[in-house]
């Protein structure tokens, strides 16, 4: 590898070359470099991004990119074509560049040399930056989970949380509107792991949750290391995005973390669409489910170790 290579994401293998060493730039993969921290044009290598789908989010991502990769070197931006992908050529040559477009698979596929001069990067990593949404009273960031409006299951749930004490998890924190309603409702708490995939998110939490028996970490659910059964409480609403088999898998993960690391007796709450199937998921790992309510498209469940 000749000079330093980013990549954002995980571009598939036959669309793109990114050579052994290079530097993972995703805030959606734990322990990977931030993007917005490189100096200017110390990708010297280049750069493969695989661009997000949100307007906001990708424009912010691509100026990045472009500020970051070297003068003349070269810069690979693709997306699927539904996912954002026709749009990118567009975006590019907005900031200046000279760009080639190829269609692979379902994928856009677009290639240029950093200009030396770029032209609007500001503008639009000011309008991706994190900001306070007035509307939410939050700290957030255009591509994080529901950024500038309070998720419908989230509210819900937050109303029907119950007074917690002792050390509790909020697993897939987001922003933390959750932990904050914790927190505030429940002097008896003494720590709460906020828990996210999602840099960003982590980092807007800090902002949000200003209370010090708030901990906080950038990590994988499934891979974070708690004392095993040294949790009194878990709140949680876990990814489910368009409820694929995927995203079941990952919501099922969640389940059977929240088991694990709760104390016998320890109470996780939940909400969820309706339609998923995450009561067969507790059954097996928790003593007890119970259906909170069920209103919406959502059920809570209080399932308990
Ligand atoms: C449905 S959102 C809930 C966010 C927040 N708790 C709320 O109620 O607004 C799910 C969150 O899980 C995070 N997430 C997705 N996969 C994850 C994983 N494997 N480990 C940790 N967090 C994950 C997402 O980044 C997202 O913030």
């Amino acid at each position: 590898m000749t000079g330093m290579f980013g990549v954002y994401g995980a571009p598939p293998h036959e669309l793109a070359d990114v050579p052994a060493g290079a530097t993972q730039l995703s805030p959606l993969v734990p322990g990977a470099q931030a993007i917005e921290d490189l100096a200017e044009g110390v990708l010297t290598g280049g750069a493969v991004v695989v661009a997000p789908p949100g307007t906001l989010e990708r424009r912010y991502v691509l100026a990045h990119a472009v500020r970051a990769v070297a003068a003349g070197a070269r810069l690979t931006v693709m997306a699927p074509k539904d996912k954002g992908g026709t749009r990118i050529a567009r975006e590019l040559e907005g900031f200046g560049g000279a760009v080639e477009e190829a269609s692979r698979r379902h994928f856009r596929i677009c290639t240029m040399r950093r200009p030396a001069q770029p032209a609007g990067l500001d503008a639009a990593i000011s309008e991706g930056g994190p900001r306070l949404v007035e509307a939410i009273g939050l700290w957030s960031q255009p591509g994080v989970f529901s950024w500038d409006k309070i998720d419908a299951g989230s509210a819900m749930l937050a109303g029907e949380l119950p007074r917690f004490a002792g050390v509790g998890a909020d697993l897939g924190c987001g922003i933390g509107m959750l932990a904050r309603r914790v927190l505030a409702a429940s002097p008896d708490v003494v720590r709460l792991t906020l828990v996210d995939l999602d840099r960003r998110a982590v980092a807007c939490a800090r902002r949000n949750v200003d209370d010090a028996r708030a901990r906080f970490a950038w990590s994988d659910v499934r891979d974070l290391a708690f004392d095993a059964g040294g949790i009194d409480f878990v709140v949680m609403n876990p990814p489910f995005h368009d409820g694929g088999a995927e995203d079941q898998a990952l919501g099922q993960s969640f389940i059977r973390r929240a088991a694990e690391i709760l104390k016998p007796g320890g109470a996780c709450w939940l909400v969820a669409n309706r339609h998923l199937p995450y009561e067969a998921a507790m059954a097996p790992v928790f003593k007890s489910v119970r259906a909170v309510v069920q209103r919406d498209g959502y059920k809570i469940y209080e399932a308990t170790r």
